[in-house]
């Protein structure tokens, strides 16, 4: 890729990235890297931030991601839970998976808990499942086909 994606003047059109807070750099590339397969672009440290980064290429396919917005249509489901708790935020990242089998079963075999037993059906009719937010240094990861 050589030039800027090109967007409409004045749009934003793309997520750059996903900033996740870890405590432990090497064990959130075990999990984004090794298990997940994200290809690792590079180690980098920000002195003025005081931070090392790693960042991890999320447009392998050329595929495009989405914002998705999820409103609660009642009382009772999580996204209404969630907000009651912690208030609107950021509630889950989604990654692609050409083989959602297999990183389900490289997930388990880690020792992470996976919160469906099977995929279930998601937005878009995508097969999703969810990895439990305390094996992923507090992210909820959804990982969808
Ligand atoms: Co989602």
């Amino acid at each position: 890729m050589t030039a800027f994606p090109e967007l409409p003047a004045g749009a934003a059109g793309f997520v750059d990235h996903i900033g996740i807070a870890v405590p432990d750099l090497d064990a959130a590339l075990l999990l984004y890297r090794d298990l997940l397969g994200l290809e690792l672009e590079r180690t980098e440290e920000v002195p003025s931030e005081k931070v090392k980064v790693a960042m991890l290429k999320l447009d392998r396919a050329g595929a495009a991601g989405h914002v998705e917005l999820l409103a609660p249509l009642s009382d009772d489901c999580n996204i209404a839970r969630f907000i009651a708790k912690r208030g609107p935020g950021l509630h889950h990242l989604a990654l692609a998976a050409a083989n959602l089998e297999l990183v389900v079963q490289r997930c388990r075999a880690a020792g992470l808990r996976v919160l469906d037993e099977s995929p279930r059906g998601g937005a878009g009719g995508k097969r999703i499942v969810f990895l439990h937010p305390k094996d992923t240094a507090g992210v909820l990861l959804e990982i969808c086909q």
